[in-house]
């Protein structure tokens, strides 16, 4: 049996989302508060599988890192570190690209996604993302991996990783480990496109709300968002086709640590009027003290890689020995 360890990651190719903050934050910050050992990291070798201007590219990492501290993961508790810094990571990786089959990678949707009809321009590194992420989670013999529901695939490709290197070199080595996908927000969509995710890349600054938007900007983004016309109804169910209704009810419920249920309990019978501007209070009421926390964090650099430093240090220490016996059961 392995000891519950909880590890999840956060890509540096853009400033952090509401979705980032609802689908992963949040709730990494839940598990850490629950007493489970975990391991948060800034996984900057999975944001260059596609361009990323350098001189940014670490201006990111330092914001993500500063957004979990500002909003609640403790460096002390958790392990907090960025994933270029632990070498064992790429070296699993390879191992494990080594493990994983054509077949499967082909399945994966988000590359699908990710390349449109441009697959052949894409890096190899974005098409074996899914293997380095499983390297991630079980360098660390990580258990449970708390994630937003567009990376389901990825960890079930993990357990597939890990069952095949334990099966073919007849080992009990790798735990077979879970995602964890709960609450009301593990998909946000995007505040325009109410098909596709919210996300840090996506394309205009309007379809997203960022971490450290202001207010004005937040009430602007939450005014502008598409939604039919009809009031919010009485009942959860007749949501079931307003998918961009939906969404707003569940990033309210989310915000507010409550259900989608009592959300429309609460605000049945209310038009967008009313209920857009109550969200953008209660999403400026959450935010915002969290991006006052990520500025001035930001102003002291040296003191966010002090912190990446000791956390890689740290993550080194389990890694090691992890990736010894691995190279030991391969016979390299
Ligand atoms: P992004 O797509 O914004 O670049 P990442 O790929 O770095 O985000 O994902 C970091 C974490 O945030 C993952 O656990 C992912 O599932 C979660 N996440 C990203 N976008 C969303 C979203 N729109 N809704 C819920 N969770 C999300
Ligand atoms: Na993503």
């Amino acid at each position: 049996a392995f000891a519950p360890r909880v590890f999840s990651g956060i890509k540096p190719s853009g400033g952090l989302t509401l979705g980032n903050y609802l689908g992963a934050i949040k709730r990494f910050v839940e598990s850490q508060n629950a007493g489970t050992e975990s391991m948060f990291c800034v996984v900057d070798m999975h944001a260059i599988t596609v361009w990323q201007d350098p001189v940014e590219l670490r201006r990111a990492t330092r914001e993500v890192a500063a957004g979990y501290i500002a909003s609640g993961i403790d460096p002390e508790r958790a392990i907090l570190f960025n994933q270029s810094q632990v070498s064992q990571h790429a070296e699993l990786g390879w191992i494990f690209n080594c493990v994983a089959r054509l077949g499967w990678m082909n399945r994966m949707t988000q590359f699908k996604e990710k390349a449109g009809k441009n697959a052949e321009k894409q890096s190899l590194g974005l098409y074996a993302y899914p293997s380095l992420m499983a390297a991630d989670i079980l360098l660390y013999h990580a258990t449970h991996v708390p994630v937003g529901e567009d990376q389901k695939q990825h960890v079930e490709l993990t357990r597939d990783i890990a069952a095949k290197f334990n099966h073919d070199y007849g080992v009990d080595f790798f735990p077979l480990t879970s995602p964890v996908i709960d609450g009301p927000a593990t998909r946000v969509m995007n505040l325009r496109d109410g098909t596709k995710k919210m996300s840090k890349s996506g394309e205009s600054d309007m379809e997203r709300i960022n971490m450290t938007d202001d207010a004005d900007t937040i009430a602007k983004k939450f005014k502008k968002a598409r939604t039919d016309p009809a009031p919010l109804p009485e009942t959860l169910e007749a949501l079931k086709d307003r998918p961009e209704a939906r969404n707003l009810v569940d990033i309210y419920a989310a915000l507010s640590d409550t259900t989608a249920e009592t959300v429309i309990a609460e605000h049945g019978g209310a038009g967008w009027g009313q209920f857009k501007p109550a969200l953008a209070d209660l999403a400026v009421e959450r935010l915002a003290p969290i991006a006052t926390e990520m500025r001035r964090l930001m102003d002291e650099p040296a003191e966010i890689d002090r912190i990446l430093g000791r956390g890689a240090e740290r993550a080194r220490e389990i890694a090691a020995p992890i990736l010894s016996r691995t190279y030991e059961i391969v016979g390299l």
